[in-house]
């Protein structure tokens, strides 16, 4: 791939962009166990934000309820931060960041800044048609963070949590079918023009993920070791 480097694991820099409902926590957690990356979403950490009442979490939950793009300024600013911790040195895979022009441009500046190239910049590509049932399906183990849905991807004991045992499970604010039609929105409006973008850097890689979760999985693997090969 001309214009990308091919930096050992230890430092690959994975990017992961499509729509809301694509598959991009889904995949990134499955990347993450496959490949000893870090999953770094911009969305989780800005739920953890608005959850403990931080400044940025203040001025981000409207706008996140509103299925809109919170300021390029807020992103970077929860994005820097979590760079900053020592485990994300062993590479991170990127969920829903960048997600602007603006935020891509950042990234560059900030991987320059510390010796790192982008691997590889993986569109999902899915139809606007099946968000809407994939998201409103969709649940989360408050224990450890896994994905999972009602029909697509059931917990194997009603309730409970495959991988931890937690009966904790959590449905977030913005999936409801109003909010999903104003993220797809962004996401067409602000994002999409990033696969331009890592398509000229020649970053850019396309997948088809309108397909069954493991088939999706093992693609993406091939990819990133390719990439970091
Ligand atoms: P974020 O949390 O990033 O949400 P999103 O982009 O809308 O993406 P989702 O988490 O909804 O979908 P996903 O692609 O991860 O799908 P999943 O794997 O869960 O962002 C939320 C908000 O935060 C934004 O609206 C914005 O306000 C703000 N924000 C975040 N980052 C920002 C940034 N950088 N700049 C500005 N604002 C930012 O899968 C969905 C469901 O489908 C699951 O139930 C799963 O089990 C199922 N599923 C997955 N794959 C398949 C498959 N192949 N077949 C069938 N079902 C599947």
């Amino acid at each position: 791939m001309d214009g990308v480097t091919t930096p050992d694991a230890a430092s690959a820099v994975l990017i992961l962009l499509g729509p809301p409902g694509a598959g991009k926590g889904t995949q990134a957690r499955m990347l993450e166990e496959e490949l000893g990356l870090v999953q770094l979403s911009t969305g989780d950490l800005l739920r953890a934000a608005v959850a403990a009442g931080t400044q940025a979490g203040k001025a981000a939950r409207a706008v996140m309820e509103a299925g809109e793009l919170v300021s390029d300024e807020i992103a970077l600013a929860v994005l820097k931060d979590r760079l900053a911790d020592a485990d994300v040195a062993k590479g991170v895979i990127l969920d829903g960041f960048p997600r602007t022009t603006v935020q891509a441009e950042a990234l560059d500046t900030l991987l320059d800044q510390s010796g790192q190239r982008i691997n590889a910049a993986i569109s999902l590509e899915v139809d606007d048609s099946a968000m809407v049932t994939r998201i409103s399906g969709r649940f989360t183990c408050g224990g450890c963070g896994e994905g999972y849905h009602d029909s697509f991807k059931p917990t194997e004991k009603t309730g409970v949590c495959d991988k931890c045992g937690s009966t904790d499970m959590k449905r977030r604010a913005d999936d409801n079918a109003e909010t999903v039609a104003a993220r797809l929105d962004a996401y067409h409006t602000q994002t999409a023009p990033l696969i331009a973008y890592y398509d000229q850097k020649g970053a850019l890689e396309r997948v088809d993920a309108m397909g069954a979760i493991d088939d999706i999985a093992r693609e993406l693997g091939r990819i990133a070791k390719h990439a970091a090969a």
